[in-house]
């Protein structure tokens, strides 16, 4: 399992995490080591669209990818989530078109667009859907990935919260006090 899965996978379980909506889900490699590893979690919702982005819009090698590519790698998420259908969910959409989902989660993992105005839109999209002490979090806070650290960063400092970093992980619990930070 790579080192920010089995990190993901622990803070999970350490902290009694029993819904989780994960935005961009690629092969489900990460949806797939937490639903096998998080006995608690009863509720599991992927959010990826699987479509090309106008590299303007969003660079990644996904956008290298061919259609049958992009194809095939929701066919394997897909059924990596199949075996869990009872508790996990795949929606071919958008984190934006997502939003509109029922319930409050206790957690959410943010891995889509890496750019900054991105993580910055996903943060203050997703923040009022996790429960107060949940957990809000993403990946790639790396020096590859300046956007991440920018849009993170620049909410943690506005809204006086504190945030950690583990793994390429970065993570904070919401608190009451950032409630209507949206
Ligand atoms: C780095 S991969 C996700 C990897 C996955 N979280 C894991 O750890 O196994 C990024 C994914 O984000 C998806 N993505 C890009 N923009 C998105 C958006 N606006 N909404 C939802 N997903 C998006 C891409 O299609 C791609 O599959």
């Amino acid at each position: 399992m790579k080192r920010y899965n089995k990190f993901v996978v622990n803070l999970i379980n350490n902290n009694n995490i029993k819904s989780i909506v994960e935005i961009g889900v690629w092969k489900a490699r990460l949806s797939k080591n937490i639903l096998d590893n998080c006995p608690n979690i009863s509720r599991y919702i992927g959010v990826d669209p699987y479509i090309k982005w106008n590299r303007k819009k969003y660079k990644d090698i996904i956008n290298k990818k061919s259609k049958s590519e992009l194809e095939r790698a929701y066919k394997i998420a897909c059924d990596r989530y199949y075996t869990y259908h009872h508790k996990a969910k795949l929606l071919r959409m958008t984190s934006e078109e997502s939003i509109y989902i029922d319930g409050l989660f206790d957690m959410i993992f943010i891995d889509a667009n890496h750019g900054y105005e991105w993580i910055k839109s996903d943060i203050l999209r997703w923040e009022p859907k996790v429960k107060i002490n949940g957990i809000v979090s993403g990946h790639d806070y790396s020096k590859k990935f300046k956007g991440v650290i920018k849009a993170v960063r620049e909410h943690c400092k506005k809204n006086n919260i504190s945030f950690k970093v583990e793994k390429g992980v970065w993570f904070y619990f919401k608190r009451e006090y950032n409630e209507n930070t949206c």
